[in-house]
């Protein structure tokens, strides 16, 4: 438990969003039409840039050096539930999808290619699901949420942010980005703050264009998880069965980072088998695929590039490790080795020009007290749209009844209409 906790002597930092920067004394809340507005705007430049986004009042940095202040508090995540998505990506409120780790041999030979041509069948990612399947879950669990001591009326949640883990792990790791920006949907309905991403361009024309070699490199990590997964607690893996990446089992947790209340929903690759394990989400086992390592170069990318990526993804959920398949050139696992979260950061120490935890925390906490002051209107319809590329400052622009809008009809009337169902 302790991993997550650190107690800052200063209370002061925790709602102070120290690094963004007042530009306009206009209200940042008007319509803003044009669906397609990228707002960028070079880091420490003042006042609204001509022609691209003439609403924003605000913007947030992302440099690492504002960040360097003494970790915030981050609770342990507490798992409130679970679903799982089928074979046709179909929702179930239960963890049907759980899958249970098998250790490979110690000098394993696992060739990732296998399957690739004849038994994939690869999740359609042109269908943007956005939140749909973490509201399907919040809507068959709403009374777990609902607001302590809230009258019998009321039926708000108790949370501040609505969000995938996916999407935290990018705010995380925004400070040491050099390559991939963002676009984040935020909406505010009924108090609570909803978190979507939306696909950047560069990332619509990075899909359209990869290649067929890439293509299948991220067929790799999925086959690593199929060789090290059985369906049931005395189970064997099954290699030479049909791989469909529409199956998922997703946890959910509540946690809090600061005074941000945090409900967040991630994909749980499998879990520790053995019937003593601490309960969820500690006994979760996140697994992964690198290159061989063969020269300190190699090394210190792992460290500086690869170990914050996994960092980040786990240590939001409160998932204690990962076990990292490295392969060579061929696909073909040929060691396997375990890295404790908690062990990470003392695996880094060493290396110059690192990233540090506490900058992607407290960037992220920063990022969320910007949200909670710019998106003040409280209406399904209206999006916040946050914007960010490397080297550049997050910038909003508001959008009214527009294609951004995220929050499927189905669940602002159930939110709106009924009470929520009591489940046992
Ligand atoms: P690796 O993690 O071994 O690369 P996750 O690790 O998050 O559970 O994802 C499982 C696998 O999905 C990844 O395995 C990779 O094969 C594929 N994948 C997920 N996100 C990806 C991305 N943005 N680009 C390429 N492959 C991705
Ligand atoms: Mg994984």
């Amino acid at each position: 438990m302790e991993q997550h906790r650190s107690h800052n002597p200063n209370p002061n930092h925790q709602n102070r969003p120290s690094a963004y920067k007042r530009e306009r004394e206009d209200n940042g809340r008007n319509h803003c039409e044009n669906k397609h507005s990228r707002p960028n705007r070079p880091q420490n430049q003042s006042g609204p840039s001509r022609g691209q986004n003439p609403h924003s009042s605000l913007s947030l940095s992302t440099r690492k050096e504002l960040y360097e202040r003494d970790f915030p508090v981050y609770k342990q995540p507490v798992e409130v539930g679970c679903f799982s998505l089928d074979s046709e990506r179909r929702f179930f409120n239960d963890g049907r999808q759980m899958r249970y780790y098998v250790e490979p041999d110690r000098s394993p030979n696992l060739d990732l290619r296998d399957g690739y041509k004849d038994r994939f069948i690869k999740r359609d990612d042109s269908v943007k699901e956005k939140l749909d399947h973490m509201l399907r879950w919040i809507l068959a669990n709403r009374s777990k949420l609902s607001a302590r001591g809230a009258t019998a009326s009321s039926c708000d949640l108790d949370i501040d942010f609505v969000t995938w883990r996916g999407h935290l792990t990018k705010l995380l790791t925004a400070p040491y980005e050099t390559r991939e920006g963002w676009q984040l949907a935020v909406t505010r309905f009924r108090g609570t703050l909803y978190i979507s991403e939306v696909e950047t361009e560069a990332a619509r024309r990075d899909q359209e264009n990869r290649t067929e070699r890439h293509e299948e490199m991220m067929y790799w990590g999925y086959k690593f998880e199929q060789y090290t997964c059985a369906d049931t607690v005395h189970g064997r893996p099954d290699p030479g069965g049909v791989l469909n990446t529409n199956e998922a089992f997703c946890t959910v947790v509540q946690t809090r980072l600061a005074d941000h209340r945090l409900l967040f929903s991630g994909e749980v690759d499998c879990r520790d088998k053995d019937p003593n394990a601490p309960a969820a989400p500690a006994c979760y086992i996140e697994l992964k695929t690198s290159a061989e390592i063969c020269t300190p170069k190699q090394r210190s990318n792992f460290h500086r590039f690869k170990l914050l990526k996994w960092w980040a993804q786990s240590f939001l959920p409160g998932v204690p490790r990962v076990v990292a398949g490295f392969r060579d050139e061929e696909g073909v696992v040929v060691a396997v080795e375990t890295f404790p979260i908690s062990k990470i950061s003392h695996l880094i120490k060493n290396e110059q020009n690192c990233w540090k935890p506490t900058v992607c925390m407290n960037f992220c906490s920063d990022f969320l007290s910007f949200v909670k002051h710019i998106a003040t209107e409280d209406n399904p319809s209206v999006v916040y749209l946050l914007s960010w590329e490397p080297r550049r400052d997050v910038t909003f622009s508001v959008h009214r009844d527009s294609p951004y809008c995220f929050l499927p009809h189905w669940f602002v009337e159930e939110m709106t209409s009924s009470q929520p169902s009591h489940q046992s």
